[in-house]
């Protein structure tokens, strides 16, 4: 049985095929319309969520599959002390496959050895995002028709955002990338992601404060939200929240052909004014999420169409 706990579960290969497969999806969508029929998808969703939880939910109800769970701790059997565990062998029993989000890091690959189904890892605390990373790679592929030979750089939370761990950890197997972290120096990536991916893996990299000192390089520009959430004190988050406002004029010394990326939700990083600009994906990004998912679904689920 095969689970999504971190993108590094999926060989390139596969990465590639889930792409395609996306990619038919969206060509062709009345071909999958009943090929889940009868299967169904948990959502147990521990921490809020917006595009994650319905973009699986419209996935799995496009492949003529249904769905249920919950999207809050507080009104599940966890509000009573009831285990990971236990919680998803119980949810074993009523569902095809799981998607789980949690706000402790490694909750959702506990559940992957005791569930019965699938688990996909659907955020887990400030570690991995692996399926935001699907929906990532084909944005990034569908905009650039391409996923090497290209620099991407990152900016905002680079220490919370699970996001942007996901990402470049899967980028990392491509030829020919570079990346640009641009961080205040609180929010700089964790040095095991330094040390173990972008070092092992021989990827050149910039660490800088001022998205500007690199927005003339960048092909693709991955903004972040300031993680809150994950602060242990609200005066630090206060004080780093507004580090990065991107804005038309900020804009003006990028690429012609930049792709503007940003999993959402966004707070005030990207100035409103930046929607109309071509160049600006992050809503077709979140389309693109939909898509992804139910290529995964159908891979999990071992349903050819
Ligand atoms: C992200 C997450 O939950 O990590 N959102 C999402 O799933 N699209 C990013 C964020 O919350 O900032």
């Amino acid at each position: 049985m095969r689970n999504l706990i971190e993108n590094t579960d999926l060989s390139v290969e596969e990465i590639d095929e889930l792409l395609e497969k996306a990619d038919d999806i969206i060509a062709n969508p009345e071909k999958y319309r009943d090929a889940c029929r009868y299967k169904k998808l948990a959502t147990l969703f521990f921490e809020p969520s917006t595009r994650t939880r319905l973009s699986f939910e419209a996935a799995m109800l496009e492949l003529g599959g249904s769905v249920l769970g919950f999207s809050e701790a507080a009104s599940s059997s966890a509000a009573k002390g009831e285990s990971v565990s236990d919680t998803v062998k119980t949810v074993s029993c009523y569902a095809d496959v799981i998607a789980m989000r949690h706000p402790k890091e490694g909750a959702p690959l506990v559940a992957s050895l005791k569930a019965d189904v699938p688990v996909i890892n659907a955020g887990d605390g400030g570690h991995n995002h692996p399926t935001q990373t699907l929906t990532d790679l084909l944005t990034i592929h569908r905009e650039k028709n391409r996923l090497n030979n290209m620099t991407v750089g990152f900016c905002g939370d680079l220490k919370f955002g699970r996001t942007v761990h996901s990402l470049i950890t899967a980028l990392s197997r491509y030829e020919g990338i570079k990346i640009a972290l641009v961080s205040p120096l609180e929010l700089k990536l964790p040095s095991y992601i330094k040390k173990e991916i972008l070092k092992r893996n021989g990827i050149e990299y910039i660490q800088t404060t001022h998205l500007e000192n690199v927005m003339p390089q960048l092909d693709v520009l991955y903004m972040t939200r300031v993680q809150r959430e994950r602060f242990f004190n609200e005066d630090d988050y206060v004080r780093l929240k507004d580090s990065y406002i991107l804005t038309p004029e900020k804009l003006q010394t990028a690429k012609a052909d930049l792709t503007i990326m940003h999993p959402l939700p966004r707070v005030n990083e990207i100035s409103v004014e930046v929607d109309s600009d071509p160049r600006a994906c992050y809503f077709r990004q979140a389309l693109n999420g939909k898509y992804v998912r139910m290529a995964l679904i159908l891979k999990l689920l071992g349903i050819e169409v």
